[in-house]
């Protein structure tokens, strides 16, 4: 594979509305991110991308954009944008932006003008039917139908997620254009790349047919029908020959439901995008990521085995986009750790283990704290959307409404989206004021400023595999080294990498107890430790409990 300028980057993942309120009306802002590059650049990472800041009514956190060309007021003008761009520049940061083009706003213009002039152009812009009843039983994301009646009209229109976001019609090539010019516009503006929103679901199944149910709501899920449907790979590759190409840029689609034998289309040299991400693990204690009660039992061992499948199938093509939390996701640490999730040593062993694989480490704000989910008493304390449909679902499911909010805790998006904790003070010094969504704990005892400069520290351990990995004598092994899994004990998870230059052997260890490894033949060398001496003995490592040890073949 040609090497790319974009592979050896760190990622760090923010969430505008989260990460810093500059002017303390209780929302974070685009200065405050401005504000806090000194903090990004003791990190280390090399790029930041930026959850949507456009103009929106907020109805999905910005995932509902009413203007691609604005920025919304809350977080500021664009001024401030380009003066983050220029200032992250500085410091050698890029900037990559999220781009969303399955749908808009309802509010949008085009949408707007849609309702108003069902013969004009911008009708055929979204996907309408009509009819006295909903077009068929497709079930949304976020919940009821995907079909949303039109006011005063035997219209309905078609919405994959929520219903203030009315899905595009890339049918309609007037349509596409549109965005292309939009993306261009921003490519040129000179930001590194895009996160691109959802896009497996731009394709619809056009027969509408109904599908068997598969909820007590007597409807079926819209993915089977709208989500990687034939057809969509020409979508694909026209956005990406009209823009992408155009640019140096990087891109990484959140493409769910791309089965591995179709990875090539996707991503790599000949793929729709550079990269995409892979949910396959992210996903492993629920049955479906949009049925949060469905929940399933699953060990290290599968955890692992599905790392390892993902990233042999990724390597066949191209550069994984790994990552363990992100703004859908709950905490890394309470999911993946369980009853590990408040030990620093567990949550180093977790970040190491998926860190050192073979791709850009992404790494979601507050993840190198080690945070972790809160708990929260009733639902009216969330903010999300998905999270408010799926208590209401879990209890028509037949589930108590204590079992619902159970379930609603262990999932909800808003784990990951409470203010970021700077430090103890009130509201974690994210604000003066009462913050726009309740942070897990007022005065958050996990902080940034108690971690950073003291040893032992997650925050510190972050610092430290990020500089081993782009800095460190074995970066070469560590970006551009294939990776191959190792067989382990069941709480270990293990994979080597290599180049013709290095063999490093990398175990985890999952459990708080010591764990047996047998390590090959021949001398090995120590190239890593998170804690203490790993005890080599004859054929046998020895790794304490939650260690993570390299061992590299010499
Ligand atoms: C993606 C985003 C999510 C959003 C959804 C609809 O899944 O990551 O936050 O709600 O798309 O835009
Ligand atoms: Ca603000």
């Amino acid at each position: 594979m040609k090497r790319e300028w974009w592979q050896e980057e760190v990622v760090y993942q923010i969430y505008p509305k989260s990460f810093y309120d500059s002017n303390h009306d209780g929302v974070g802002d685009l200065r405050g991110i401005t504000e806090k590059l000194d903090y990004l650049e003791y990190l280390g990472i090399t790029m930041v991308w930026i959850c949507p800041m456009y103009q929106s009514p907020m109805d999905d956190n910005g995932y509902d954009i009413s203007d691609y060309k604005k920025i919304a007021p809350e977080f500021g003008t664009m001024e401030d944008f380009d003066e983050l761009v220029a200032k992250a520049k500085e410091r050698g940061i890029k900037i990559m932006l999220d781009l969303v083009i399955n749908h808009t706003s309802d509010e949008h213009p085009w949408f707007q003008k849609a309702l108003e002039d069902p013969d004009g152009p911008f009708h055929d812009y979204y996907i309408f039917q009509k009819g006295a009843k909903e077009p068929n039983n497709w079930r949304s994301v976020f919940g009821g139908s995907v079909w949303e009646k039109v006011p005063g009209r035997d219209e309905y229109y078609f919405h994959s997620f929520g219903k203030k976001q009315p899905d595009l019609n890339w049918e309609n090539p007037k349509l596409r254009e549109q965005l292309y010019e939009m993306v261009n516009w921003w490519l040129d503006k000179g930001i590194a790349g895009f996160r691109v929103d959802a896009i497996t679901f731009v394709k619809k199944d056009l027969t509408w047919r109904d599908r068997e149910a598969d909820g007590a709501d007597g409807l079926s899920k819209c993915t089977r029908a709208c989500r990687n449907q034939p057809g969509i790979g020409a979508f694909l590759r026209e956005l990406k020959e009209r823009t992408f190409d155009l640019h140096s840029c990087v891109t990484v689609a959140e493409a769910p439901g791309v089965p591995y034998g179709e990875l090539g289309d996707f991503m790599g040299e000949k793929g729709y995008f550079s990269m995409i991400f892979d949910f396959r693990y992210a996903d492993l204690d629920i049955a479906s990521g949009s049925e949060w009660f469905k929940r399933r039992p699953w060990t290290i061992k599968e955890l692992g085995e599905k790392i390892m499948a993902s990233q042999t199938e990724l390597q066949k093509w191209g550069w994984g986009a790994n990552f363990i939390e992100n703004h859908d996701q709950p905490r890394a640490a309470t999911k993946y750790l369980r009853e590990g999730q408040n030990n620093p040593e567990a949550v180093k062993t977790l970040a190491a283990m998926y860190f050192f694989l073979r791709g850009l480490p992404f790494i979601y704000q507050g993840q190198e704290l080690g945070m972790t989910n809160f708990q929260r008493n009733s639902i009216e304390e969330f903010d999300d959307l998905s999270s408010v449909d799926q208590y209401y679902r879990s209890i028509e499911e037949g589930y108590s409404p204590k079992e619902a909010l159970e379930f609603v805790n262990l999932r909800s998006r808003d784990n990951a989206r409470v203010p970021f904790p700077w430090n103890g003070e009130r509201y974690g010094g994210f604000s003066t004021e009462k913050p726009w969504l309740g942070m897990a704990r007022e005065y958050p005892p996990v902080n940034a400023k108690d971690q950073a400069g003291r040893e032992g520290s997650i925050l510190e351990f972050y610092r430290e595999m990020i500089r081993f990995r782009q800095k460190g004598e074995h970066r070469d092994c560590f970006v551009w080294g294939s990776i191959e899994p190792v067989e382990s004990s069941p709480h270990v998870i293990a994979y080597k990498r290599c180049t013709e230059e290095e063999n490093i052997w990398c175990w985890f260890n999952f459990s708080g107890l010591e764990a047996e490894e047998r390590v090959p033949m021949g001398n090995m060398e120590p190239v890593w430790q998170s804690h203490g001496e790993a005890r080599v003995c004859g054929d046998f490592l020895y790794l304490k409990p939650y260690q993570s040890v390299m061992l590299k073949e010499v």
